[in-house]
Formats: structure tokens, sequence, C-alpha cells
């Protein structure tokens, strides 16, 4: 990919790549719930529930941050390089190929996916397309076990981790020069939220919440709205079941056949050929 300065400076600075070299060890690297042991999960759900403050020091392990699968204390993505590297690749060929629509990523944590679709716009300069961002800002719903069950025992919601306030969200984008109209927040629940969003057409669907209800929420709201030549994104699919389960019934459903592309451990993508 032929990126700028600017643009790979910012990668590195979204993730907190820069920091690698800096020191072996840097505090507090949440690891996925999906990847901790059960007993792990009983343990942190017991210090939890007494407020005991869980205060790591781990490694800091630069193959986590490279296919992103740990949760960083301080970077203002989740994603590894390889995930961020596939945003601008998406972005690549929808700017190349004119297909038409706004970008929106679902489940934005701290803003940094978001934030580096908008980067990439800015640096473009290009402003016809708005950057939808989509989030509870409060973390993940408890599971629905009656209407979801994949979502049973889902322990996400647990995770004040993963709740990050708008006006958080919003000062991030400001502190990188990047916040303006054409950033657009959705403030709620997916289920809520996803089906009277004004949204026409997009070009870049991003999917990050996790949960199977959360991932099919949008696939149900947002995949129609999404051109032919556009790029859908799953961040989940390797690492949380349920968020896999979630797509794969959609897919066959609506005999949805795209090729899906393997990013990195966790991300996967497709790009839509047919309107279903
Ligand atoms: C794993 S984080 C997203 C990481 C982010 N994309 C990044 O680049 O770092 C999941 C996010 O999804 C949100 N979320 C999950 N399910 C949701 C739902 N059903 N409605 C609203 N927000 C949801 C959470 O609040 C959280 O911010």
């Amino acid at each position: 990919m032929n990126s700028s300065l600017y643009i790979n400076l910012l990668k590195k600075v979204l993730i907190d790549y820069h920091r690698m070299e800096l020191g072996e060890y840097k505090p507090v690297y949440f690891t996925h719930p999906s990847l901790k042991s059960k007993v792990f999960i009983a343990f942190d759900n017991y210090l939890r529930s007494r407020n005991l403050a869980v205060c790591k020091v781990v490694k800091f392990k630069k193959e986590e941050r490279i296919n992103g699968v740990d949760w960083p204390a301080y970077a203002d993505s989740m994603v590894g390089m390889k995930r961020i590297d596939n945003i601008e690749f998406c972005f690549r060929e929808v700017i190349k190929n004119n297909v038409p629509g706004d970008f929106i990523e679902t489940g934005v944590w701290r803003g940094g996916s978001v934030i580096f679709m908008k980067a990439l716009l800015k640096d473009a300069g290009i402003n016809n397309r708005v950057v939808w961002v989509a989030d509870s800002f409060e973390g993940l719903p408890k599971p629905n076990d009656e209407k979801y069950e994949a979502d049973k025992g889902d322990i996400h919601y647990i995770f004040k981790e993963l709740a990050i306030p708008l006006e958080t969200v919003k000062y991030n984008f400001s502190k990188y020069d990047l916040l303006d109209d054409n950033v657009k927040f959705l403030k709620g629940w997916f289920k809520d939220t996803l089906p009277v969003a004004p949204i026409n057409k997009l070009a870049i669907l991003r999917l990050d919440g996790d949960m199977y209800e959360s991932t099919m929420d949008g696939l149900v709201n947002l995949y129609s709205k999404l051109s032919v030549g556009g790029f859908i994104i799953i961040d989940d699919w390797g690492v949380v079941e349920a968020c896999k389960k979630a797509v794969i019934d959609f897919r066959t459903k609506h005999n949805i056949t795209e090729e899906i592309v393997t990013i990195d451990q966790a991300g996967v993508y497709w790009r839509k050929e047919k309107q279903i």
C-alpha cells in the first residue's frame, strides 16, 4: 500500500505500536475474555463483584499487538497492525473503484478504528462521506438468552474497560483534529439505533460488537445498505464463537457466497458482489 508518512505514523499511534520498543513490560494489558480460562474468569468475577481492582503487570507481547488479541491499556483501538492495515486497504479499494457510501463501525470502544477512517478521508481531501460511530458508550448489553441462545453465559457486559463514554470518544477524535460535522454518533443499543439510523448507503461496514446479538443487529440493519463493491469487516470472527455463528447464520439465510478473507487471528472481511 502506498501510505503517506502521516497515515503510517497515525496507525502506530492509534494502536500503541509506537511504544513497542520502549520497554519490555507495560502495565494492565488485558487479554480478550475468550482467551481466558474458566478458572480465571471465575476469579476475575469474584474480585470485580467485591470492587477489588485487578491490576496486572504483564509482558508486552509484540505478537498480540500485531494481531490485536489483547485489550491494550493505552491504545485508542484494540485492533492490531494487520486489522488497521485492512481498514486502509478497504478504503483505498473503495476510493479507487468509486464505490458510493459512508463508513460505519458498530462497536467503537475508544474510537481508534473510526478515527482512522476519518483520517484516511481527510488525508485524501474527501469530505462528502460520513463516518458513523455506533455504540452504547456504556459497554456491552447483558445477554438476551431467550432470544439469542448463542450469547448464553456471555460475560462481556461485566467489563468496565469496555464502557467508554461518548464524550471520551469525541475528545479522542478532537485530539487528532478529526472531529467535524461529517462524523456522526449513534448512541444507544444497536437494536434501537441501527433500525432508524438515517444512513442511505455504506461503502465500509465494520462490525465489532463481539456478541451474537450485536453482530446480528449490524448485519440485519446495515448489510442491505452496503454498496456492491463495498466491504464488510467482521472484527471478532476468529475469537468469539457467537459472533462467527451470527455471520454464518446470516450468510446462510441470505445465500451470501462471497469468499471470506482472513485478516489475522480474529478479523475477516469480504467484498460484497451482489445485493441481497
Ligand atoms: C471490542 S469493543 C470495540 C473495539 C473497537 N472497534 C476498536 O477499534 O478498538 C466493543 C464495543 O462494542 C460496543 N457494543 C457491543 N455490543 C453493543 C450493542 N448491542 N449496542 C451498542 N454497543 C455495543 C461496546 O460498548 C464496545 O464499545
